[in-house]
């Protein structure tokens, strides 16, 4: 991971802002067209993501094709100094395609073809689509390539992991299964373990994707998915390389779901961009925070930490969400200075002006119905635009964490499959991530989150919470780290399976990992919601342990092996002075095992006391107050904290003298006083 990268296009060196601009929406009233340049400007505006839902106006009959109205949109783009991050259509198709080549639209599992409605919903096989979505976006690599408003190309929208049951697909699936399994169905059988109820497969025709008690089929058939979206992608941006070979690709994640492998599609795509959606003033803001840091850590360790794009945000009310509810004053800042905080080289919205009909027409937009700039949330936006402006030298900076978190995607679709059966409503693993994360946010210190092919040797720790399945060689290599020197914090359910979600023989932890913690963990159960486990720190070496904690959800009998030291243990149950924490010296290292989920302040003890002990690197030498983190963007010399506040009150923060507050040009000594949904940007100026 390094301090300094090349900003995302070096076409441009400022913070991009701006968002989903459809002026195909308003074709009648180009009018619109240029009061939108002027809103732009007074916003701050200069990144504008275009013709993301545009096919039926570039295309209306098949290989008819009108670019004027966007020939105008680009030029008057450019003339008002600002870009487009220019989008391939295929993310809704049009009409007569689905007319005339039905197999454009996918496939129900009863066999039945879905009808021409909605989006995001083609068949990523459909040699006709992919054959379509090529010529549409050589016209339009071909007709903008020296177009000085094309900054970045936007691919598609949201591409996801729905299923197409198209006999395309079911070829392409079983062909992808026929290379994985080196065209040999024993193999297939075995890490299927289809002997049990008879389910032997007698050749690769017969393996369809849509039994769930096959447990390593269903995850076969997330990573066709997977490789299949990523295959139809390679087919899309062809012509783009072709035609543009210097302008960067993206394609807007849906981080946080479970979708398609992101690790995967990082290593196709020129940079990371993301779509953001929390539920802000929902239940706890804390907590919500929280889980959308991580997340934006995430993007920014996919591409070793590369600054992302945001490429979407919702500056007022997003209209998912049980309960609408408005950004309160201050949180439209904070959360795209989240954004800038955790790698964030832009904050984008969708969308700029807001639908006049269908499903999307309340969902908050820079540009009201009202239409004017009078609006609190064109406002809150264009404060936006004039921080961003003052954050220039941030452009290209990363953090470069000690810590890393081990979040990986197939682990979190091995649980969903394998393991809910077992523990039922209690998998959780993201959440259990974010708890694991929180320690680290809440002290301000900052975090990568890797999956399992990223090195560990660049970390002082390594977290891993419910390291369910491991892949081939990841055990070994954490054996490696640990030897070397490492530390390591795994959690229960972890090391149980293969990738295949065959469960290892010989106990838990398994694949050689029972001899780096020193445990074994003889039996799980999960727990109902009002039944919780005391949890007491064996007082005397109990690192950083020292109150009552609770166990929640899933529980583990563990027993201490060799010279394991236990730091805390079970205060109740058959399993009453078992160890609940323990950690075993492991060549040069330390390996902590937690064998429950906890609630209260145990991880945050425990975690606090490792980050004294192994000195690691905070954004800034203070105690933050709940609520508050800080976060940092460079190196030593030219270094930037972002301080936050997600406090629905004003709270202070003893930062000490030597910085600057870049937003305001003040000079801080000691108290930073940060008000209800405060942020402040700090450079140290000794
Ligand atoms: C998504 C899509 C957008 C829009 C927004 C708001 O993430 O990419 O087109 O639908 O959500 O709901
Ligand atoms: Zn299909």
């Amino acid at each position: 991971m390094s301090h300094r990268h090349a900003p995302i296009n070096p076409m441009c060196k400022n913070m991009l802002h701006g968002g989903d601009y459809n002026p195909d929406q308003w074709i009648r009233t180009p009018e619109i067209w240029d009061e939108d340049m002027r809103l732009m400007k007074l916003a701050g505006c200069n990144a504008a993501s275009t013709g993301i839902f545009a096919w039926a106006a570039l295309e209306p009959e098949e290989g008819k094709f009108t670019f004027d109205w966007l020939d105008t949109i680009m030029d008057k783009l450019a003339a008002n100094k600002g870009y487009a991050v220019l989008a391939t259509p295929s993310g809704s198709k049009p009409a007569w395609m689905s007319r005339a080549y039905p197999e454009v639209c996918r496939v129900n599992a009863d066999g039945t073809r879905q009808p021409h409605e909605r989006r995001h919903n083609h068949c990523r096989t459909s040699p006709v689509y992919r054959e379509k979505c090529q010529i549409i976006n050589a016209k339009l690599a071909e007709r903008y390539k020296n177009h000085p408003a094309l900054l970045l190309w936007h691919i598609s929208n949201e591409y996801n992991g729905g299923d197409c049951h198209c006999d395309l697909c079911i070829e392409a699936f079983q062909n992808w299964l026929r290379k994985r399994y080196n065209n040999d169905i024993d193999a297939l059988n075995h890490a299927y373990w289809a002997a049990f109820w008879a389910h032997t497969f007698p050749g690769f025709d017969y393996v369809r994707p849509t039994d769930r008690s096959i447990h390593c089929l269903m995850l076969d058939w997330e990573r066709f998915k997977t490789y299949q979206t990523i295959d139809f992608y390679k087919d899309e941006i062809k012509p783009l390389r072709q035609h543009t070979p210097n302008v960067p690709i993206t394609t807007n994640f849906m981080n946080g779901h479970d979708t398609l492998d992101y690790w995967a599609f990082a290593r196709e795509v020129d940079f990371i961009s993301w779509d953001s959606y929390p539920n802000w003033h929902e239940g706890n803001d804390v907590d919500e925070a929280v889980k959308t840091a991580l997340l934006h850590d995430q993007c920014r360790t996919m591409k070793q930490g590369k600054p992302f794009l945001l490429m979407e945000s919702v500056p007022s009310i997003p209209t998912r969400g049980r309960v609408k509810k408005r950004k309160e004053p201050g949180m439209h800042m904070l959360s795209s200075m989240q954004a800038v905080a955790h790698g964030g080289d832009g904050v984008l919205y969708f969308q700029w002006r807001k639908s006049r009909g269908c499903s999307e027409k309340f969902h908050g937009a820079v540009v009201d119905h009202e239409g004017s700039e009078h609006t609190r949330e064109f406002k809150e936006v264009a404060e936006v635009g004039t921080a961003l402006a003052k954050l220039d030298d941030v452009v290209g900076s990363s953090a470069q964490p000690e810590v890393a978190l081990l979040l990986d995607w197939e682990n979190g679709w091995a649980i969903r499959e394998g393991a809910r059966v077992f523990l039922g409503e209690n998998c959780k693993y993201r959440e259990e991530c974010a708890a694991h994360y929180r320690p680290f946010w809440q002290m301000g210190v900052p975090v990568d989150v890797i999956d399992q092919n990223c090195d560990l040797s660049a970390y002082k720790m390594v977290v891993l919470p419910m390291a369910y399945m491991l892949r081939p060689g990841f055990a070994d290599r954490l054996k490696g780290y640990v030897h070397a020197g490492g530390t390591a914090v795994m959690t229960y359910w972890s090391a149980i399976v293969d990738e295949s979600d065959l469960c290892f023989l010989g106990g838990v932890p398994g694949d050689g990992l029972r001899e780096v913690f020193g445990v074994w963990e003889e039996e799980t159960q999960s727990y109902y919601p009002h039944e919780t486990v005391p949890i007491n720190p064996v007082k005397e070496i109990a690192e950083g342990l020292s109150g009552y904690y609770q166990a929640v959800d899933i529980c583990s009998v563990v027993h201490a092996e060799g010279k394991t030291k236990i730091l805390a243990e079970y205060g109740d149950h058959y399993f009453e002075g078992m160890p609940a924490v323990t950690v075993n010296n492991y060549g040069d290292g330390r390996a902590y095992y937690i064998a429950a989920r906890t609630r209260g302040s145990m991880l945050s003890d425990l975690y606090g006391h490792l980050i004294k002990d192994l000195g690691l690197k905070r954004a800034i030498d203070t105690d933050l107050p709940h609520g508050v983190t800080a976060q940092v963007r460079g190196s030593a010399h030219e270094q930037h904290i972002f301080l936050m506040n997600f406090n629905a009150h004003t709270t202070d923060v003893l930062v000490g003298s030597g910085y600057v507050d870049i937003l305001t040009g003040e000079s801080v000594s000691k108290n930073v006083e940060l008000e209800k949904y405060g942020v402040r940007v700090l450079r140290r100026t000794a």
